[in-house]
């Protein structure tokens, strides 16, 4: 075994593979061009695996498609063997987090089809494909079409495809957050395996995820990414040794750090200057007044540790992010150093009746969230008090993307849904105010 390369402890040794000052915009129908990520420095080192952490939408797929060489950045450059990266490049692999095997090919097939672009020949990429089915461990599944395999197998053959052309780096985007929790450990206890004992032929993995201690579990490096424009905003060293022990209290104090790196961006960043365009997570009113209920309870008594509270109420880091960041942007709660904490205002709403909860509701989504106040002015204003929701997605799709843009006009009504703001009819995709009487003239 190579423990000079694969210990931590050990000084990094040369780059295979740069990211310098990466920036990517994408062109938008009107409105200024969406800054997906900014200045983005990072250097991949031979025998390490990096995580890639941030939360949805920061930008880490868009990053990994550049470093893949599929898309372009609109500035800086990918320097890969000492060489400016264009266009997909040999020794560059990718697992993807769905499978998107050819239903219709077998196993084999499937694997082989990763080498038909280098034009192997027929017999020699057989051989290869079926060592490469073997060392993920599906011997004697090479035959069987994708539909009679279970998911976690489907993705040992995204594996095997990915591994079959002798990559030296390999990309992975959340290659295990469409398994069970189960199958994912197995896969990623595998793969370590596999890679400690230096089986791949693989020098170095870049590992997107917004799973913390998924990255704490794999990972020699993280960086935290954040979100609009995505850059890298920290970079954290994984000390331990594998297999590292989730049940370790260093591992579980390395989480804990990590959150509170997490939180003081969310803290210390936009919740005072929210725009119209301003992303809006798209959680339930329901899960928001349970986690106020919840934080008020004897148990937490008003301030919870996330990663604590992630795990009592069996949240992943991307279910309990946005539900703790919509009180923030509320002014129910504050996140600071890794812990949430209700405000006096969230501690008035637990304690409040459902009328009162409602009223109090509508007035932080008026005075916080100016894409409520601006769907309300524009419903006022209007004599009919109706406007077609398409009008405000047009509008929010200046700053955000068109499924972030959805995602925020469909929070947006959600929310005034439950403080009676305003009314949205699905049939029409319209909104209006609750006023009978104007509406019949
Ligand atoms: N081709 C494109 N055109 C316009 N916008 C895009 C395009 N590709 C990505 N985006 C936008 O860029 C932003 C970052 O997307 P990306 O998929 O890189 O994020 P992510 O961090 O991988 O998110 P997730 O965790 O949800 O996978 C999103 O707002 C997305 O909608
Ligand atoms: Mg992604």
């Amino acid at each position: 075994m190579n423990d000079d390369i694969k210990n931590p402890a050990a000084p990094p040794t040369e780059a295979v593979l740069e990211v310098r000052g990466v920036r990517r915009a994408f062109k938008r129908p009107h409105g200024e061009p969406l800054v997906v990520l900014e200045s983005v420095n990072l250097n991949l080192h031979k025998g390490e695996i990096i995580g890639l952490l941030g939360r949805s939408g920061s930008g880490k797929s868009t990053l990994l498609r550049i470093v893949a060489g599929l898309i372009r950045a609109s500035e800086g450059e990918v320097i890969y063997r000492g060489q400016p990266l264009h266009g997909a490049a040999e020794g560059i692999s990718m697992v993807f987090q769905s499978f998107a095997l050819f239903p219709w090919l077998t196993v084999l097939q499937n694997v082989e089809a990763g080498l038909e672009a280098q034009g192997v020949p027929a017999d020699e990429m057989r051989e290869l494909a079926l060592r490469a089915i073997d060392l993920i461990g599906l011997d004697g599944f090479a035959n069987a079409y994708p539909r009679e395999l279970s998911g976690g197998m489907r993705q040992r053959v995204g594996f095997a495809r990915a591994l079959v052309v002798n990559p030296s780096i390999l990309l992975m985007d959340e290659p295990f957050s469409a398994l069970d929790v189960l199958t994912a450990e197995t896969l990623r206890t595998d793969f370590l395996d596999l890679w400690i004992e230096n089986k791949l032929p693989i020098q170095a993995v870049l590992l997107v995820t917004h799973n913390i201690e998924e990255a704490v579990f794999m990972c020699d490096r993280i960086l935290v990414f954040s979100a609009n424009p995505g850059r890298v905003v920290a970079e954290i060293k994984v000390p331990f040794k594998h297999p590292r022990n989730r049940l370790d209290p260093r591992f579980r104090q390395l989480v804990d750090d990590i959150y509170s790196r997490m939180t003081v961006r969310a803290a210390t960043g936009k919740a005072t200057v929210l725009s119209i365009g301003e992303r809006l997570p798209e959680v339930s009113t329901n899960l928001m007044a349970g986690l106020i209920e919840t934080l008020a309870s004897e148990t937490y008594k008003g301030r919870a540790d996330m990663p604590a509270l992630a795990q009592a109420l069996a949240l992943e880091v991307d279910e309990l992010f946005p539900l703790a960041e919509s009180l923030q942007m509320l002014g129910y709660a504050e996140l600071e150093s890794g812990d949430v904490h209700l405000t006096p205002l969230g501690q008035q709403f637990a304690l409040a009746d459902t009328q009162v909860r409602k009223i109090g509701f509508a007035k932080q989504m008026l005075t916080r969230i100016p894409l409520a106040a601006h769907i309300k002015n524009v419903l006022d204003e209007r004599p009919g008090h109706r406007a077609p929701a398409v009008r405000f997605l047009s509008e929010l799709e200046d700053y955000l993307s068109d499924s972030a843009a959805e995602q925020t006009l469909s929070a947006v009504t959600m929310w005034g849904r439950y403080a009676e703001l305003f009314i949205y009819d699905d049939a029409a995709e319209a909104f209006s105010l609750d006023m009978p009487e104007a509406e019949t003239t």
